[in-house]
């Protein structure tokens, strides 16, 4: 702890509950309760105004405005100027969800008993403080990791989701190999997951692991995060799912939402896979996530799923322009058109061949059909497109060196658009 006081911003919207953590307050040394806010005018004002060490944030507050104006102080959470807390009556997972998402350094269940307050007051600032000065001693040159997360979604099962996760952050770990980039892949099917067998990878460090290991959830530090990490042959660092499923409830979304968190401030690329419904897994990995990409293939039935899911992405305020189709087994005539998709319901971003020879062998022999670099095979050739679309314009120049020898020329999804189309 530092000899100046920790200076204190108090938003809040229930004075019922708020009014004895006042009191408690005052009685903490080395901290100084500067202002108190009730509306959002009142925190953008005080904030500027005294400039707060950290704030305590009642998480019933006005909904509407705090979050925004939580998302532009990003850089300063990041940095270590500013910690925040968040408090709450009551155990409302969505609120608690989008508060961690925001970067509140912890959640305090009130009432709260004055030590435990003051404690969690103290480490925050704490842990800011020695992000302060280290940060004086990393080198201006240290790059920030892109932090893409790519998400991998249907609510159809069987539509390939595995597959296109597992070979997309393959793809995207051996063409940025050489370049610094770090790529992740998580598997976020808990309960069933299919990528420790798909990349031929033993289940020695699971995220279950991981979860034991914080016990109470709590943000990580990288060193955590990498020692439950696997590294397979391509370079991709994975995070694979529980080793049996009866582990798979001891993953909280208060976990995963560090666990997210601290993926996406130390990779440039995070790809992960899900499962065919939405629960609170994934609604904690839609709050992070950068790029959706919704799986589908030309049957009736998953196109009907594709309407449904389309509206429920919309109903949870995912923004449209995150959301990707690909289009999978593109090449089977299955009676619906792609032009019909189009027309309809979204651009198709990317098609996927259907390729059952090698797309079985290489989930029979662990090995994705991906690492295969002869890239005149169609279904290859799609994920160096598809993992082109989801770098930035400064990681896609790592794809033209491969360029020479990718056949056959020209755009792939132009190729069986035209072959469908027949
Ligand atoms: N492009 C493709 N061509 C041929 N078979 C595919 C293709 N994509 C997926 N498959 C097969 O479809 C099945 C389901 O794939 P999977 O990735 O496990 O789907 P999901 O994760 O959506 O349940 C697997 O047997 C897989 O080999
Ligand atoms: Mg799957």
């Amino acid at each position: 702890m530092s000899a100046k006081n920790i200076k204190l911003l108090l938003v809040q919207k229930d004075n019922e509950l708020l009014g004895p953590l006042e009191a408690q307050l005052k009685e903490i040394s080395g901290v100084d309760l500067c202002a108190k806010a009730f509306n959002y005018e009142e925190l953008a004002a005080a904030y500027k105004k005294i400039n707060p060490d950290l704030i305590l944030l009642d998480l019933s507050f006005d909904e509407d405005n705090i979050y925004s104006f939580l998302s532009s102080l990003e850089s300063q959470v990041a940095s270590g100027h500013l910690a925040l807390i968040a408090l709450a009556g009551s155990s409302d997972m969505n609120r608690i969800r989008k508060a961690m998402k925001s970067g509140c350094a912890d959640f305090l269940m009130l009432p709260v008993k004055t030590e435990e307050i003051s404690n969690a007051i103290k480490s925050a600032y704490d842990k800011n403080q020695s992000i302060l000065k280290s940060s004086t001693v990393t080198p201006l040159s240290q790059r920030v990791p892109a932090g893409k997360i790519i998400t991998i979604f249907s609510t159809k099962g069987g539509v390939g989701k595995s597959t296109i996760a597992v070979n997309l952050a393959v793809t995207l770990a051996m063409f940025l190999k050489d370049s610094g980039r770090r790529v992740a892949l998580l598997d976020g099917n808990f309960q069933f997951g299919d990528i420790g067998f798909m990349l031929n990878l033993k289940p020695e460090r699971t995220i279950h692991g991981l979860v034991r290991e914080m016990g109470e959830p709590a943000p990580l530090t990288f060193e955590l995060l990498k020692s439950f990490i696997t590294t397979h042959p391509s370079g991709l660092d994975v995070m694979l799912a529980p080793s049996k499923p009866q582990f798979a409830e001891e993953v909280t979304m208060l976990h995963l939402g560090y666990v997210m968190e601290c993926l996406k401030k130390n990779y440039d690329y995070v790809v992960v896979d899900t499962i065919h419904h939405i629960n609170d897994t994934d609604l904690t990995i839609f709050d992070w996530t950068s790029m959706l990409f919704v799986i589908a293939t030309l049957e009736v039935t998953t196109i009907k799923n594709l309407v449904l899911t389309l509206e429920i992405l919309k109903d949870l305020q995912i923004p449209k322009d995150k959301i990707s189709l690909i289009l999978n087994r593109a090449y089977q005539k299955m009676g619906v058109e792609c032009s019909t998709v189009e027309e309809k319901l979204m651009k198709i971003s990317c098609m996927i061949p259907s390729d059952g020879e090698r797309v079985v062998a290489s989930l029979n022999s662990g090995n994705p059909f991906v690492i295969d670099l002869k890239a005149d095979i169609p279904i290859v050739k799609s994920f160096h497109e598809l993992a082109e679309f989801v770098v930035t314009d400064e990681d896609r120049s790592y794809f033209s060196k491969m360029e020479e020898v990718v056949q056959p020329k020209g755009n792939v999804l132009d190729f069986f658009k035209n072959l469908i189309k027949k």
